[in-house]
């Protein structure tokens, strides 16, 4: 997708957009255009029921006395509330209603006096909306019709004061490259997108200025992690675990690092323990936690965040094999504490033990947030609107909560309590990987984490019900969404950088 800022001028071909905010408060732009057409707009907009709330459209094919393809007008809701998510909303829509417009398309964007937002900013983040609505992952799509192809490839926006609006659409251009960047890896089948092939995948960050390792299995081996490699083993791939470092921040303030880490079962079969086949096809995106934590370093690289960030993914496929773990088994971990691997298919806890005793004891983070599509208990409890959040910290809880809200990545506390920690006691180890008491899943798999933190302010978000979306959003294809890279990126800006 192009997109392109410059000085408002009504075009005199192609696909013209106009704003018009609730109860048909004409923009100028609008005004003018329908001046220019005797009022045509103005008819259609009435024909169409069209009052101007937010995500309405209306158009008016090929108008008479005009050389111009088509006029959409954009519902931007009420005119004192347009907000950026707003704004993002109404790009979403527009692209969702011209994708498959050929020509070149204008849309003109205009402030509506001293109330709300300025219309550079609302340019920047309408486009910005858009680039976000027209991800597509059609790149194994070779007999696919051209008619159902988008063919809508540049938007040109004309706004007063077009240089404000390109300098705040930059970095926005760039948490945008992120959250492709995450919605390509998940939309990966596990056949291309396994350990090796992720990290390879992450390395081309360097080029931004990320410095990546990448971890084999004699060295996370020697550090002794025998929960992450135990998951792996049944596996032809070779686990790996992928460091990634930004340091982004002034050299002369000297602040520990904040750390995100990221659960990345390319594939999970449940190994021994089996999945059944009816949908294990989405076990493709267990990767997801691993697939926003790397958008996530791609986005604030991008936009060079002045912040010190690790991001850790650790990178295994869950395999059922004669040399699978079985239940039953123990492991050691990193930290020394043994663990009882009930069920081979509660995986993801067992690698984020290890990633999470690596990130703390290595990096002694401020705080470390993880990631991960842990639990089908979440999507019992919050379905596909919120993720769930479990954090040892309350500050740090409160700040991720605003975060999500603030760019509609909502995701809601469970508690954490020492009641629940007792049900993952074993007999034999230091603990299970499952509850057998029942209930409360996705707490025990946060339990489970807390006991690999080691008191360092933590959170985990289990995002197993929000990775993945069967249904178009406004600035939210159907597939992977990314859910997470937008969240994280603001809760950075808005508190972490110097
Ligand atoms: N990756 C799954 C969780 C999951 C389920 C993610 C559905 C997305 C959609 C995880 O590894 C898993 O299998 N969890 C088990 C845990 C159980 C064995 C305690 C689950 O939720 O059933
Ligand atoms: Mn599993
Ligand atoms: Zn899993």
């Amino acid at each position: 997708m192009q997109i392109t800022f410059s000085e408002p001028k009504l075009p005199t071909s192609g696909t013209l957009v106009v704003g018009v905010f609730e109860e048909n408060v004409l923009t100028p732009a609008a005004k003018a255009a329908d001046n220019r057409l005797n009022g045509a707009l103005s008819r259609a907009m009435k024909a169409a029921d069209f009052t101007g709330k937010a995500r309405q459209t209306a158009e008016l094919l090929a108008p008479a006395g005009s050389k111009l393809d088509r006029i959409v007008a954009i519902g931007m809701g009420k005119a004192d509330a347009i907000d950026a998510l707003g704004a993002e909303k109404a790009g979403g829509t527009l692209y969702a209603k011209l994708s498959k417009a050929g020509g070149p398309v204008t849309v003109v964007v205009e402030g509506v006096g001293k109330a709300g937002m300025r219309a550079p900013e609302i340019a920047a983040h309408m486009a910005f909306g858009l680039r976000l609505r027209a991800y597509r992952f059609d790149k194994y799509r070779t007999t696919m019709k051209k008619e159902d192809k988008p063919r809508l490839k540049k938007v040109a926006f004309g706004v007063k004061g077009a240089a404000a609006a390109k300098r705040a659409y930059q970095p926005l251009a760039m948490i945008g490259d992120g959250v492709y960047f995450t919605r390509d890896l998940v939309s990966e089948p596990a056949n291309v997108l396994y350990p090796e092939s992720f990290a390879a995948e992450v390395k081309a960050l360097t080029k931004l200025g990320v410095k990546v390792e990448v971890l084999g299995e004699k060295q996370m081996e020697k550090l002794g992690m025998g929960s992450l490699l135990g998951v792996g083993l049944g596996s032809r791939r070779e686990s790996q675990l992928v460091v990634m470092q930004w340091n982004g921040a002034p050299k002369s303030k000297k602040s520990k690092p904040i750390a995100f880490v990221g659960k990345g079962v390319t594939f999970d079969t449940g190994g021994i323990s089996l999945k059944p086949g009816n949908g294990m096809w989405d076990m493709k995106w267990d990767m997801g936690g691993a697939g926003v934590v790397s958008g996530l370093m791609k986005a604030l690289a991008g936009r060079k965040a002045k912040v010190n960030v690790i991001g850790i993914l650790g990178l295994v496929e869950n395999m059922p094999d004669g040399n699978a773990q079985r239940p039953g088994d123990v492991v050691t971990s990193m930290s020394g504490q043994t663990i009882e691997v009930l069920n081979t298919d509660a995986e993801g806890r067992l690698v984020l033990a290890d990633a999470l005793w690596y990130t703390q004891d290595r990096f002694k983070p401020e705080f470390m947030v993880n990631l991960a599509t842990l639990t089908g208990a979440i999507i019992v409890a919050l379905g596909n609107v919120h993720g769930g959040l479990f954090s040892n910290d309350d500050e740090l809880a409160r700040r991720l909560e605003a975060a999500g809200k603030a760019v509609d990545e909502p995701i809601w506390r469970f508690p954490l309590h020492a009641e629940y920690d007792k049900a993952i006691d074993s007999p034999i180890a230091d603990m299970k990987n499952i509850s057998t008491a029942g209930g409360a899943g996705s707490i025990t798999a946060a339990q489970f984490l807390q006991r690999f933190v080691n008191k360092v302010p933590w959170a985990h978000l289990d995002i197993a019900g929000v990775t993945w979306s069967n249904k178009d959003k406004p600035t939210v294809p159907k597939g992977a969404t990314a859910f997470g890279v937008r969240l994280l990126e603001r809760l950075v800006a808005d508190h972490y950088e110097a």
